[in-house]
């Protein structure tokens, strides 16, 4: 694992950014695991930043999401989907037909999920998979426990998900239950993976899933088998590393 640490989020947002964009202008069909939540938010307003002032080319890009709520449609405003088309979707100049999010509210859904593993690689697999960090480890909605090699299902979310998701309903209540979600096993097929985390709140996580032993129990921490992972957080995020970690990457030369 690489970890950088960076002073702001600001900065964490631009780094990973400019990791994709560079992948992106030197593979033009790339393809791009993508992820929702707060933490990405950033990047994906510097990409969107990259593509109106410095023509960053997303035409022929493929993006495939993480997950989405079971019985969410996408037009709701928490769906994962919308998430997508209103943070960067709608922004650049992707083809949403290239872009991939699980199907919540599909008939069939393990049918679904396994048509999910088969487009991401029949488009020949992730090149970069970005990912955020539950409190609780989970990658995805892939929650403690999950197995290791598990591959894209349905998974009940756990309390602590719920109640970190609830701000996002009018009441705790209303947080669906499951989610369709991009296995371990199918986030550790990427070629290369980022993974993002910034804030206080996050700083346990980040030193289970960096320092910590490897267990289903931190999900996350299965992460240290990957051949390529870099950890972008803020100073706040590393604040329980042990370790010394620099704070550019030592793999991508980035100006
Ligand atoms: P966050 O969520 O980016 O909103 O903190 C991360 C996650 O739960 O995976």
């Amino acid at each position: 694992m690489e970890v950088i640490v960076k002073e702001t989020y600001e900065q964490v947002s631009c780094l990973a950014a400019q990791m994709v964009a560079d992948q992106v202008r030197r593979k033009p069909r790339s393809v791009l695991g993508l992820a929702t939540g707060s933490t990405p938010i950033g990047t994906y307003a510097e990409l969107i930043r990259m593509h109106k002032e410095e023509d960053l080319d997303f035409s022929q890009v493929v993006t495939f999401n993480l997950d989405e709520y079971v019985g969410m449609a996408p037009v709701q405003e928490q769906s994962y989907r919308y998430f997508m088309n209103d943070k960067l979707f709608n922004h650049i100049n992707i083809r949403k037909e290239n872009t991939y999010v699980p199907d919540g509210l599909a008939g069939d859904i393990p049918a679904a999920c396994e048509a999910f593993e088969e487009a991401i690689l029949e488009h020949g697999g992730i090149d970069i998979q970005i990912l955020g960090i539950g409190g609780n480890g989970h990658i995805g909605f892939n929650e403690p426990g999950s197995s290791l090699s598990s591959r894209t299902r349905v998974k009940t979310l756990n309390a602590a998900t719920r109640a970190d998701n609830s701000r996002f309903f009018a009441t705790p209540d209303e947080v669906p239950r499951y989610a369709v979600t991009m296995g371990i096993g199918t986030i550790m097929d990427a070629d290369h993976i980022i993974l993002l985390a910034n804030k206080e709140s996050k700083a346990a996580v980040i030193a289970a899933a960096v320092e910590g032993p490897l267990t289903a129990m931190c999900p996350a921490s299965v992460l240290q088998l990957h051949p390529s992972v870099v950890v972008i957080t803020d100073k706040a995020a590393a604040g329980l590393l042990r370790g010394e970690y620099p704070t550019a990457p030592h793999t991508l030369v980035v100006k």
